[in-house]
């Protein structure tokens, strides 16, 4: 099965690159940079990897992004990403960067928009992988600040394809973003939103009534609300669903609990992805082995998953429709 899923075509969906920062490369950056980590070796920062809850995650990980600063930097973190996934066939990504993490520090939204931008555009030379951005919006933060983010990538909108959602979900429903979510489809861009991770089935209601919303990253606590997974599946909408981080994060007790396979079941377009693979130990092909040990996946299933990447992404049809042909013609 591993040599199977290691040849499947694949696209990423949910990746947010601050999530892919590997502690070697924080220690490489921090040195140059001459900023303090309060950690001796990459060793003792995995080993400080322990997460109860998504809060207990995002104090790490704002604390290892804050050692992002220059262009350079941005692109080292995106360009080792890349060149990582390659190994795992990623054909395509579609992957989220928080600018308020860097320019609540003071760095320029054009440092890390270029940084990665760059990254990005070399990436598809070197490894032949395709790529779309997301921005994020930080949900514990006021709707005002979303907005003054949002006037600072005004002069970059051609490089976004869609704004998202993330950071602390419980007591930040998608609803208090209405606005900068209705602007920000105003001005041409397509919407996802972090729902139904911690959060209950509501938030998940509200991101499509609301956000109107094109894709929902996790969605796990849909499956709650029978008539929610009705609407999801009448929508045809696409869930970026992340097991290594569900299981490092307390969304599920256990990966033989994980309910991927129970969506698929349901007609969900679920999707396999790894969120911050550099915290939840694993890429998006350590997430496919992960739950093809767990769970009593056929290679049929692992075929949809990886063709949903594709049909759940924001390609062109044409090039969803090359894609998927190339991932039925592994099976
Ligand atoms: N930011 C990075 N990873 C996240 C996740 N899994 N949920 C919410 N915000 C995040
Ligand atoms: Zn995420």
């Amino acid at each position: 099965m591993d040599h199977f899923i290691a040849q499947l075509p694949k696209a990423e969906l949910h990746l947010h690159l601050e999530g892919s920062f590997e502690p070697e490369l924080m220690f490489a950056i921090a040195r140059r940079n001459k900023v303090d980590i309060p950690y001796q070796s990459a060793a003792e920062v995995r080993a400080a990897y322990r997460f109860a809850n998504l809060q207990d995650f995002l104090d790490i990980y704002y604390a290892g992004a804050s050692v992002l600063l220059h262009e350079q930097d941005f692109y080292d973190l995106t360009h080792a990403y890349l060149k990582r996934v390659a190994a795992d066939n990623v054909r395509h990504v579609e992957v989220f960067f928080d600018p308020q993490t860097h320019t609540s520090r003071g760095v320029p939204f054009a440092t890390v928009i270029d940084g990665i931008w760059r990254a990005l555009q070399d990436g598809e030379a070197e490894f032949g992988i395709t790529s779309k951005l997301i921005l994020s919006f930080l949900r514990h933060l006021p709707e005002e600040a979303a907005f003054e983010t949002f006037k600072q990538a005004e002069p970059y909108l051609d490089r976004f394809v869609a704004v998202g959602l993330d950071s602390s979900e419980v007591g930040h429903p998608p609803a208090k973003f209405a606005n900068v979510f209705a602007a920000a489809r105003a001005a041409g861009l397509k919407i996802v939103v972090h729902a139904g991770e911690e959060g209950p089935p509501d938030y998940v209601w509200e991101a499509l009534d609301v956000l109107k919303v094109d894709r929902i990253d996790h969605g796990n606590r849909s499956l709650e609300d029978p008539k929610l997974v009705e609407r999801i599946v009448k929508d045809g909408l696409t869930l970026t669903v992340c097991p290594l981080s569900n299981l490092k994060l307390c969304v599920v007790e256990d990966l033989t609990q994980h309910p991927i396979k129970r969506m698929l079941e349901l007609g969900l377009r679920a999707t396999v992805n790894s969120d911050d693979p550099a915290f939840f130990g694993g890429y998006v092909g350590d997430n496919f082995r992960a739950i093809a040990a767990a769970l009593p996946l056929t290679r049929a299933d692992l075929v949809t998953l990886a063709a949903n990447s594709f049909a759940g992404s924001f390609l062109s049809d044409e090039e969803k429709t090359k894609h998927i042909a190339a991932v039925y013609a592994t099976y």
